[in-house]
C-alpha cells in the first residue's frame, strides 16, 4: 500500500507535538522533517533540536529531509535526534556516496533526493547506499507549492530503474501532491506520498490520506 509521510512543514509549529500526534491518530505512516538552511533553499525551518522534541512524543517512524549544504556535518546529530530515513539532496555534497555510506554506519536508512532538474543518473552508481530515492516534484524551500508536470515521468523512470535494480529501495515523492496529482504519482511507481497543505490544511485528515492512497473514489 502507498505510504503517507506527513510534512510537519505544513503543522502548526507553536504547537508541533500535537499536530504530530494528530497525523499519527489519521494514519500517517512517517512524519516527514524539513530541516532548511537558509543556504542551500532560501528558507529556514527547524533543527535537530526541535526534532527530538516531536520525538520523544510520537513514535512514528521519522523520514527527515535535508535540504542543506554540507550535510555530512550534521548527519550524526540528526541521527542521534530520531532520524529513521535520512536524507540527502545529491546537489549538496561532492562526495555523495561517502555521505550515504556515514548515514548507514550510523544506524539510520540512507535516502538520496534530486532537485527535479538533477538526472536521474545520479543514483545510478549509488543503488548500493540508498534506501530510499527522493524525487522532489517541486524546487525544495517551501510548501504549498504545485507539482512540476515533468517529474510524473522522471518518477516513472525513477521506478523503473528501482525495479530493474533487484534492490528494495522505496520511491519517495515530495511536493504539491494533492487530491488532483496522487493518482498520476501512484501511477507512475511513488509508494511514499510527502503531504503537507493537503493534510494539515484538510477538515479530516484520515480522509485525505485515504484519497491520496486512492482508497476512495
Ligand atoms: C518542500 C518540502 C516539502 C513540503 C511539501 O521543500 O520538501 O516536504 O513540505 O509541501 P506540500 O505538500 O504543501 O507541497
Ligand atoms: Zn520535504
Amino acid at each position: 500500500m502507498t505510504a503517507i509521510s506527513a510534512s510537519m512543514l505544513a503543522s502548526n509549529f507553536a504547537r508541533m507535538g500535537e499536530e504530530a500526534c494528530r497525523m499519527q491518530a489519521a494514519g500517517a505512516d512517517f512524519l516527514h522533517m524539513d530541516v532548511m538552511d537558509g543556504r542551500f533553499v532560501p528558507n529556514i525551518s527547524f533543527g535537530a533540536d526541535v526534532i527530538r522534541a516531536v520525538h520523544a512524543v510520537c513514535s512514528l517512524p521519522l523520514d527527515v529531509h535535508l535540504m542543506v549544504e554540507d550535510p555530512d556535518r550534521y548527519a550524526e546529530t540528526f541521527v542521534r535526534a530520531g532520524a529513521t530515513f535520512l536524507t540527502v539532496h545529491a546537489e549538496c555534497t561532492p562526495h555523495l556516496q561517502r555521505a550515504l555510506r556515514h548515514i548507514r554506519d550510523l544506524g539510520a536508512r540512507p535516502g538520496l533526493a534530486l532537485n527535479p532538474a538533477t538526472p536521474l543518473d545520479a543514483v545510478r552508481y549509488v543503488l548500493d547506499d540508498i534506501d530510499l530515492l527522493l524525487v522532489m516534484t517541486v524546487n525544495p524551500g517551501f510548501g504549498g507549492q504545485k507539482l512540476i508536470p515533468a517529474t510524473v515521468e522522471k518518477t516513472r523512470e525513477a521506478a523503473q530503474l528501482l525495479r530493474g535494480s533487484g534492490r528494495e529501495i522505496r520511491l519517495e515523492v515530495d511536493g504539491g501532491v494533492a487530491e488532483s496529482t496522487a493518482a498520476l504519482l501512484r501511477g507512475a511507481g511513488a509508494d511514499v506520498l510527502v503531504a503537507g497543505s493537503a493534510l494539515f490544511g484538510a477538515k479530516d485528515p484520515a480522509a485525505a490520506m485515504a484519497v491520496l492512497r486512492g482508497q476512495t473514489a
